[in-house]
């Protein structure tokens, strides 16, 4: 099985960004430990700042991986076009964010990628990332 993180925007700062909201760890240092629980499952984490890169990186390994895992950041609030590179790829997309959305500004309560994801994990820290893996090994069988 084969998992593809894809993080957007200042995830790249996750440990050192508002830790109060974000936490303490760095998302690498985490992915670590994530491999490490997964050994059979072949997983990938890719990060940009940049919404065009991101398009492509969803079109590169969205053909032919088993799933995606997305932190879209900022770009979940505002981005058709990762709606659209979401829409057009084969592989389930998850949809996950470290903090509880909802319970923040307004504006983080919409997202335009949420209607063309399998499903949406938000609110758990990290372990938003491993709820998404377990929720595509469930789908996946
Ligand atoms: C975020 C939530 C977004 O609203 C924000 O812009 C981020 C991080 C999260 O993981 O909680 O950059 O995606």
């Amino acid at each position: 099985m084969k998992i593809h993180i894809v993080n957007g925007p200042n995830i790249n700062l996750i440990g050192r960004r508002e830790p109060g909201i974000y936490g303490s760890r760095d998302f690498d240092d985490y992915f670590l430990e994530l491999q490490s629980r997964y050994p059979r499952i072949e997983m990938a984490a890719w990060q940009s700042n940049v919404e065009g890169e991101i398009i492509s990186r969803i079109q590169e390994v969205g053909f032919d991986c088993d799933g995606i895992i997305i932190n879209a950041g900022a770009y979940t609030h505002t981005s058709i076009g990762i709606q659209d590179a979401i829409r057009a790829v084969t592989a389930p997309v998850v949809e996950v964010h470290l903090s509880n959305v909802m319970q923040r500004e307004d504006y983080r309560h919409v997202s335009m990628i949420s209607p063309v994801c399998v499903g949406t994990v938000f609110g758990f820290g990290l372990d938003s990332y491993r709820l998404a893996v377990e929720a595509l090994i469930e789908r996946l069988g």
